[in-house]
């Protein structure tokens, strides 16, 4: 019954459900502090992470509801084995529109133009900082000539769009904002600054941590001159797009704590052990994983996924006193 139903991705909150996030692995080669432990991770074993078949056939039935953007994220996606393969196998879904990635670019170099041509439309890496102590001070790793090296061979790779993502936190983002807003301009990348979300494993998040949009877009001001609004490409993103007055380049800030933008959210998430959530921040999950491996009709996940989607609360509530943390941290779920 329910594939065959025309209706779209409804919420009760009349928001239609077009863009679905795919965690592809819980693991990851670098620590960030805003998102992992440092030590003593307890990864999911290998058994209870979804196959490529099995992802790939949850892909296809909420595509036949609705579904047409996908992002794969992690933990970190390059680490899991064969990736460019699940790419071919995604890209082949006649209604996805447009296949993209979120990376910390670590293994970058070596697989960005087995990614492009497997289908791969848009990338985005991590980047946080152009210096490599402290890259390491957040990442608990080295590793920034290996990120710089993956935007390299990214952009020779040809994707339709590359963007830089840079966290947002204060006493530490503050002295990046200006170089990493030359390097992009430099390049022709678009950058975005996400603000710090109380998603990290270690929970030593504090809304005083936060460096909102307006400070950091107060800051570009003061070194570029004016930043001008720009219409986003589709109007459920999250990011407030700017452009310099001087025509040199493109800025996103992503502000879910100053500025939620719940309710133009499009979005749906399947972790990488197949649980459905409707929000980064919900309590709640729905167990794809069960159904794929129990026999599970396509008409089964859709309903799964309709009741997923209609139990979506109206706002993640991160600043009222009712907010509870996830029990989840950032890498579990994917970014
Ligand atoms: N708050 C905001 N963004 C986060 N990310 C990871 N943890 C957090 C957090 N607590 C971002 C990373 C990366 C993407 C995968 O998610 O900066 O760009
Ligand atoms: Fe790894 Fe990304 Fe989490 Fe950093 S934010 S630890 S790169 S999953």
């Amino acid at each position: 019954m329910s594939l065959s139903d025309p209706s779209p991705l409804l919420d009760s909150h009349s928001r239609v459900h077009t863009s679905l996030r795919v965690s592809v692995t819980d693991r990851c080669n670098i620590r960030c502090f805003y998102c992992m432990p440092d030590e003593n991770v307890r990864f999911r074993p290998r058994e209870e992470i979804l196959t490529f078949e099995e992802i790939t056939r949850f892909v296809r039935v909420v595509s036949q509801m609705g579904v047409r953007r996908l992002r794969l994220t992690g933990g970190e996606p390059l680490v899991r084995s064969e990736l460019p393969r699940l790419v071919r196998m995604l890209a082949e879904l006649p209604l996805i529109e447009d296949l993209a990635l979120t990376t910390n670019g670590i293994l970058l170099a070596d697989l960005a133009a087995e990614l492009c041509s497997a289908g791969l439309t848009r990338l985005n890496i991590s980047l946080d900082t152009l210096d490599e102590v402290t890259f390491q001070k957040i990442s608990r790793r080295e590793g920034l000539h290996r990120v710089l090296a993956g935007i390299e061979a990214a952009q020779r790779a040809g994707f339709a769009q590359i963007r830089l993502n840079a966290i947002a936190i204060q006493g530490l983002t503050e002295d990046e904002v200006i170089p990493l807003a030359r390097f992009a301009r430099d390049r022709g990348l678009e950058l975005r600054f996400i603000e710090y979300m109380p998603l990290d494993a270690e929970k030593h998040w504090q809304s005083t941590d936060v460096l909102d949009g307006a400070a950091i877009r107060q800051i570009l001001e003061d070194e570029f001159g004016p930043l001008l609004p720009v219409d986003p490409p589709h109007s459920s993103q999250p990011a407030t797009d700017f452009v310099f007055a001087d025509g040199g380049g493109r800025i996103g800030l992503i502000q879910p704590v100053s500025q939620p933008f719940c309710e133009a959210c499009d979005r749906l998430r399947l972790t990488a052990e197949g649980q459905v959530r409707n929000c980064l921040f919900s309590s709640a999950e729905w167990d794809a994983r069960a159904m794929l491996r129990n026999g599970g009709t396509d008409d089964e996940l859709a309903d799964l996924v309709r009741d997923c989607v209609r139990a979506k609360a109206a706002a993640h509530g991160i600043n009222t006193v009712q907010f509870i943390r996830p029990e989840r941290a950032m890498y579990q779920i994917g970014g």
